[in-house]
């Protein structure tokens, strides 16, 4: 393990004014969103698509890297150059998601475990041999009726840090990414005590495992109501309660959280991380590592069409700009309507 290494890689993840894009959906997440645009789920389709976003003009003024599936870090842009080696040319660091999927708890109705720790050193080593600087995984907590349960909580987290321990053996940081669902209708009170619980239990077994918490960034969600919730709060309260609770939990060793969108429109996400900006100065970097919300606009605006291939373009360097400003607390709701 190379602690100077992971650490200046860590920091580079977090860097001022700059997030990451999380472009990782599997085949099957990534066949859902073309399904919107109805556009077969083909190997080109899906290479044609990543080309689109990795090239877009002046996104890397803001990214400063983009996590990608199995398939993606083994793909080429048109004229034959490996997406990592694009990428990391242009400034931004090449990312791999290394989990498999969040499968069923056996034992445990409605909760799920994630897998992919089975063979994951061999990968990890074939992954940094293909580029890869860093790796995410995501551990997935729902809220509803009696979940989840304290033994869920614990045995998500284990994986994860089982999982950062093992990136950091072989030179990768490790995103760690445990992420409670907005999925259903709970009060942002309800987000916020399971929120608490969680990282509680993450930073403990990140500890036990050993991981390096200089090496390694943060994903979590904001703390915010369940979407089917009646009467949501409001931005700046979900500003305020996702700073309370990662005050409490995240020690200032960890040297950035980069928060997922979860669901929130591109605009609600860019809102919040712009009102959580303001609430410093605080003891990391808090960015982005957006998936839909940096996504939604570029894949409308492309549409499987070559002719709107720099609109797409154009689209995902707007949402890069404007959360690239988020991460400063420059961001104002009047920025959306100005031209991409
Ligand atoms: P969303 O921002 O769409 O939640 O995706 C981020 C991500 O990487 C989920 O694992």
């Amino acid at each position: 393990m190379n602690a100077n290494e992971l650490m200046r890689v860590a920091s580079a993840m977090v860097a001022r004014g700059k997030g990451i894009l999380a472009a990782d959906e599997s085949t099957g997440s990534i066949k859902k969103r073309f399904d919107s645009i109805k556009l077969e789920s083909t190997e080109e389709h899906r290479r044609t698509y990543r080309e689109m976003l990795f090239t877009a003009p002046g996104a890397a003024e803001w990214v400063s890297g983009v996590i990608m599936f199995d398939e993606t870090l083994r793909q080429k842009t048109k004229d034959g150059t490996p997406f990592p080696q694009y990428l990391a040319k242009q400034g931004m660091l090449p990312g791999i998601k290394v989990d498999t999927g969040a499968k069923p708890l056996a034992g445990y109705p409605g909760e799920t475990i994630t897998e992919g720790l089975d063979g994951l050193r061999e990968r990890l080593i074939e992954y940094r041999g293909l580029g890869a600087r860093f790796a995410k995984w995501r551990a997935v907590i729902d809220i509803a009726e009696g979940i989840p349960t304290a033994f869920a909580v614990r045995a998500n987290a284990q994986a994860l840090a089982r999982y950062a321990a093992l990136c950091q053996e072989n030179d990768i940081v490790p995103i760690v990414e445990p992420e409670v669902l907005m999925d259903g209708g709970h009060s942002i009170e309800r987000c916020e005590k399971v929120t608490d619980q969680v990282l509680d239990c993450v930073f403990h077994e990140l500890y036990e495992h050993r991981v390096l918490l200089e090496g390694m960034v943060l994903k979590p969600n904001m703390v915010i109501s369940g979407k089917k919730a009646p009467n949501r709060a409001p931005p700046q309260t979900v500003a305020e309660a996702t700073v309370r609770v990662l005050k409490r939990h995240v020690p200032p060793a960890v040297p950035g959280i980069a928060f997922l969108s979860g669901g929130q429109s591109p605009a609600e996400a860019t809102l919040h991380l712009s009102l959580i900006n303001r609430l410093g100065p605080l003891p990391w970097a808090l960015t982005f590592s957006y998936g839909r919300a940096l996504q939604e606009t570029a894949l409308k605006g492309w549409a499987g069409q070559a002719a709107n291939f720099t609109a797409g373009q154009q689209e995902l360097a707007k949402r890069a700009r404007l959360n690239g400003l988020a991460t400063a607390g420059r961001y104002g709701a009047e920025m959306e309507s100005q031209a991409a």
